[in-house]
């Protein structure tokens, strides 16, 4: 029963996802590369809506200024054939021998302005193709080695980097927002901004807190062993989720970037669930781009790298109309209300209630009864999940 997208999915994909030829740190490629127009149109017929890539995935790092236009040319004119847009462009400030050490964090000062320069560069193409989002991760902003690295002094200098690109596109006049890619480890033995949490407290720190928010992955956040769902509950309440990198991970490992729905499969139905339905009045709680960030296995043909894109999407309609049935089931209803579920959204205290006021109420303390929860006062989480689980697996209609 494989669903089919519609561009109204908003569903997007790197070009260095489907992209991916199968290099890892053991064996080179498995697959020849992908161009750029057959990743366009290949994506189209899938039905996914956007395209997304780092500068070095269009054209080569280093690349002279002819070859680099032929390429957005050529990107430019895939687009206007299809329909396919470019929501979020990023830079690769990870894959070339200067970034060793990172870009804007990096101990070279001569690399960290190369860093802004090239990065700025990008973002003059970003606005050029209409994208909104303009993602950082920061790959190889970190260190292996505590003594090799001031994090302190890393996090000024990446401060003072994303400072200066709020300034440009501030007065440039780019509609432009910047998101900031969390992850714990790899390619780095430590990254910097680690997790969501770290990301999010570093941003109430830059002169344009409004400007930055975060682009979590699945993934990123699984490998530090933390909960995905919770997390963009977290984001969305603070209203920083302005991107996502969707896929699937098990467990505590390597950065294994599966299929969405491959990895953690409970957390994926939650995520889905609380991004369609989580919001005002049960309607949707982030209305941007569902973005795929995956790697189709280096076990694949070109027919596994389509059936793998496929599959993300696929995915995500499956637990999206799963995520409604739990929704609608009336005995989900019964037990989400026997789970006091709703009943967190009401405030402690009363209207204007003081804290003068609580201590008269003799109901909140004197005449309390605790010792009730012995024995009592179940909540019934097991058969909330229960329910869950019996309409993930298709056994409730
Ligand atoms: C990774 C990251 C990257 C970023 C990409 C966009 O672990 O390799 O997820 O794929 O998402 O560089 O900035
Ligand atoms: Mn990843
Ligand atoms: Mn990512």
């Amino acid at each position: 029963m494989a669903m089919k997208p519609t561009k109204a999915d908003k569903f997007s994909f790197g070009l260095w996802t489907i992209g991916y030829n199968g290099t890892d740190p053991f064996g080179g490629p498995t697959r020849p590369d992908l161009d750029v127009v057959e990743a366009v149109e290949r994506l189209n017929d899938l039905g996914a809506y956007g395209l997304t890539f780092h500068d070095d995935d269009l054209f080569a790092f280093g690349s002279s200024d002819a070859a680099r236009q032929k390429q957005i040319d050529r990107l430019t004119q895939a687009l206007a054939d299809t329909g396919i847009v470019v929501p979020m462009v990023t830079t690769n400030l990870f894959s070339a021998p200067v970034f060793k050490d990172g870009g804007f964090t990096s101990n070279d000062r001569e690399v960290r302005r190369f860093a802004l320069r090239k990065v700025l560069r990008n973002l003059d193409l970003a606005a050029e193709l209409g994208a909104k989002t303009f993602v950082m991760w920061g790959g190889r902003e970190g260190s292996e080695y505590d003594s090799a690295k001031n994090v302190g002094a890393a996090l000024e200098r990446y401060r003072e980097a994303v400072n200066l690109l709020g300034d440009y596109v501030t007065d440039k006049g780019y509609d432009i927002r910047f998101a900031i890619e969390p992850k714990p480890n790899e390619p780095r033995g430590d990254i910097l901004l680690p997790t969501l949490g770290h990301a999010l407290a570093f941003i109430n720190t830059l002169d344009r807190p409004e400007l930055v928010g975060v682009n979590p992955e699945v993934g990123h956040e699984q490998m530090a062993g933390l909960n995905f769902t919770a997390g963009i509950a977290q984001a969305i309440e603070h209203g920083k989720l302005y991107h996502i990198d969707l896929n699937g991970q098990r467990g505590i490992k390597y950065d294994q970037d599966l299929v969405f729905g491959h990895g953690d499969v409970m957390n994926a139905f939650s995520l889905v669930d609380l991004l369609e339905n989580g919001g005002l009045n049960g309607g949707p709680a982030y209305d941007g781009p569902r973005h795929f960030d995956y790697k189709p296995s280096r076990t694949e043909d070109i027919t596994g790298v389509w059936d793998s894109a496929a599959a993300n999407m696929a995915n995500y309609l499956m637990f999206k109309e799963r995520a409604a049935a739990f929704r609608a089931d009336p005995e989900v209803q019964a037990a989400f209300a026997a789970a006091r579920v709703n009943e967190l959204s009401e405030p402690t205290l009363n209207a204007g209630e003081s804290y003068d006021d609580l201590i008269a109420d003799r109901s909140a303390y004197e005449d309390f009864t605790p010792e009730r929860y012995f024995g009592g006062q179940g909540y019934g989480f097991v058969r909330l999940q229960q329910l869950a689980v019996e309409h993930l697996l298709g056994f409730r209609a």
